[in-house]
């Protein structure tokens, strides 16, 4: 009887010390968090399917510590992510600069899936000047009752494009601003006025992309960031994640790649860690109740047995 007795009392202080233990297990590290290079990658973007916003799936890929961003109209190197202002900052390696022209449709231009287009948009002063562009492109339909839809972007444009060296090795006929002969040999647009860069579908034969960063007024299109530069945004549903790792948890989405997934070490949860912590604490805390009867139960069939043993 006294053996049963402490036997109960030694388990019952055992059963009370696993309780914190399991929940200290739960307070995790952040496993979707990652390095690209020298890029820092943390949410909404994420190498790792499950991590990160769901809209922001299949989206980045790290091939020999070299960041691509990966849509429909192709891949793009990743120059930096800037956490602060949303912002991502891309390269095209088909894309003319002020040293290059490169034609031949080869660029990838920029146009994103249907599905993830709200999430990206290139800078209201991000300048697509669009190069060689037939004179049957949708640029130009409706001329010359329509107004042509290019013109300069936050002091960049065409006319001063065509003083870049890479200008005198093509050779730029001068057409210019004039509507002459035929179509501008480049047509300087803001990204919002025709939601895609599409070099087939707007039938060109290159495109640059430059980028101001404002206040700063640089002088000469040689002085120009050439790149694409894109915001993104998670559209204002980023109360989930904030709820989430304010409890210590990690932001992914489940396997179907829609749901939110709040990831709290071994569980997951819909809504955030201390929904899981007080869950999952409830249920240990119901199976040590469940061994404690159990013991006790063994303990009466124990006793039980020696009362009989001492009757007989
Ligand atoms: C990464 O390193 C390159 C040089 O290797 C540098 O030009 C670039 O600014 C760095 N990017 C970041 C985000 O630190
Ligand atoms: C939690 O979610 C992540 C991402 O979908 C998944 O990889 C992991 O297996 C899930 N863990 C559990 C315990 O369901
Ligand atoms: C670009 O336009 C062509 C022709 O209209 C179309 O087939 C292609 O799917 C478009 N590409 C993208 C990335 O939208
Ligand atoms: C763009 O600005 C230049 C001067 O920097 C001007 O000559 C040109 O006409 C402007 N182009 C358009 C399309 O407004």
């Amino acid at each position: 009887m006294a053996i049963t007795i402490l036997f109960l009392a030694t388990f019952s202080i055992f059963s009370t010390l696993i309780i914190p233990s399991s929940v200290a297990d739960l307070v995790h590290v952040n496993t979707c968090r990652s390095y690209c290079g020298n890029i820092t990658i943390h949410y909404p973007f994420a190498l790792q399917y499950g991590c990160g916003h769901p809209g922001f799936r299949d989206l980045l890929f790290c091939i020999n510590d070299v960041l691509m961003f990966h849509i429909s109209s192709g891949s793009y190197r990743v120059l930096d992510i800037d956490y602060a202002y949303q912002s991502l900052t891309l390269h095209d390696p088909h894309m003319s600069t002020c040293d290059t022209i490169v034609l031949g449709g080869r660029g990838n231009g920029f146009a994103i899936d249907q599905w993830r287009a709200a999430y990206f948009n290139p800078t209201a002063d991000n300048v697509f000047m669009l190069i060689g562009c037939s004179a049957r492109s949708p640029l130009f339909q409706g001329f010359p009752g329509k107004h042509l839809p290019c013109r300069n972007i936050s002091g960049m444009g065409c006319e001063e494009y065509y003083g870049c060296p890479a200008w005198s090795l093509v050779g730029h006929k001068g057409v210019g601003s004039v509507y002459g002969s035929g179509p501008p040999e480049c047509c300087a647009v803001a990204f919002e006025s025709i939601k895609a860069i599409n070099l087939s579908k707007l039938e060109c034969e290159g495109y640059s992309s430059a980028y101001s960063l404002a206040p700063l007024l640089v002088d000469g299109p040689s002085e120009w960031s050439y790149g694409i530069r894109v915001k993104y945004s998670v559209l204002g549903n980023d109360g989930f994640c904030r709820a989430c790792e304010a409890t210590s948890g990690t932001c992914g989405y489940g396997h179907d790649g829609i749901t939110q997934l709040c990831m709290c070490g071994s569980l997951n949860s819909t809504s955030n860690c201390d929904s899981v912590i007080r869950s999952s604490a409830n249920k240990r805390l119901g199976s040590v109740m469940d061994t404690f009867l159990a013991a006790h139960v063994i303990s009466m069939v124990i006793w039980m047995i020696s009362i009989t043993n001492l009757t007989i």
